[in-house]
């Protein structure tokens, strides 16, 4: 079964919410569906039939942390997923592995699924093995990986509509599903309704992790549909 994470970063609106419930309601996939709206809309969501996920958290259960959420509260509000580690989070809030690692393990403590972003900066993209493998040294071998979903989401390709080669991809994905065996491994950077097919192609790859795409919805409509051809 094909997956489509939807990551709406800090957009969308209580209208939107509103639709993507009835349309996505509407539809029965075969792909697994999985909407990361912002924390404040999470609440709208309460009758959605798919996944609903947090594109963040804090790894405290309760206290003085002013502004974040544990994974105990976004459990209570139905999340299933959270995103950790995307690399605006890593950029603009400066995000280490080692914080990403504790958000980690709270999450998991929460029987929340990771879905844990990794992928290299533009200027590293002759030293991608070395970027990759320092981001996931903390799990490589860990024994409680069962639930997690790594995303692969070269920096240079969020947002900017080109994405990796298909060999370029192919290298990485085995790169990063030998490391990590047992767990799935999402491609996101630049997916929409044209190129999600030749992705989910890709030998390795389980599923996609979608941005701007995912604001609209005959657009993202049309991603869970090809991804769900893909998974047959
Ligand atoms: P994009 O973003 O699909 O708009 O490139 C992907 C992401 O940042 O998760």
């Amino acid at each position: 079964m094909g997956i489509v994470v939807a990551n709406w970063k800090m957009n969308g609106s209580v209208f939107l919410a509103e639709r993507f419930v009835h349309r996505l309601n509407e539809i029965d996939s075969v792909s697994r569906v999985v909407v990361c709206p912002p924390a404040a809309l999470l609440g709208k969501f309460e009758k959605f039939k798919h996944f609903i996920g947090a594109q963040n958290c804090f790894y405290e259960e309760s206290g003085a942390f002013t502004g974040e959420s544990s994974p105990k509260l976004l459990k209570e509000l139905g999340c299933d997923y959270v995103l950790l580690g995307h690399s605006e989070r890593r950029a603009l809030f400066h995000e280490s592995d080692e914080m990403i690692y504790k958000k980690w393990s709270a999450a998991v403590g929460q029987s929340l699924r990771p879905v844990i972003c990794i992928g290299e900066r533009l200027e590293e993209r002759g030293d991608w093995k070395d970027v990759i493998c320092h981001q996931l040294k903390n799990y490589i071998g860990h024994c409680d990986l069962d639930d997690t979903i790594f995303a692969y989401e070269p920096i240079w390709s969020i947002g900017t509509g080109v994405i990796p080669s298909e060999s370029e991809l192919g290298a990485v994905v085995s790169f990063i599903k030998e490391k990590m065996p047992g767990s799935e491994l999402l491609y996101g950077g630049s997916v929409n309704g044209r190129n999600a097919g030749e992705i989910m192609r890709i030998n390795g790859i389980d599923g996609v992790l979608v941005g701007g795409a995912s604001l609209q919805i005959d657009e993202f409509e049309n991603i869970v549909g090809m991804v769900a051809q893909q998974s047959y």
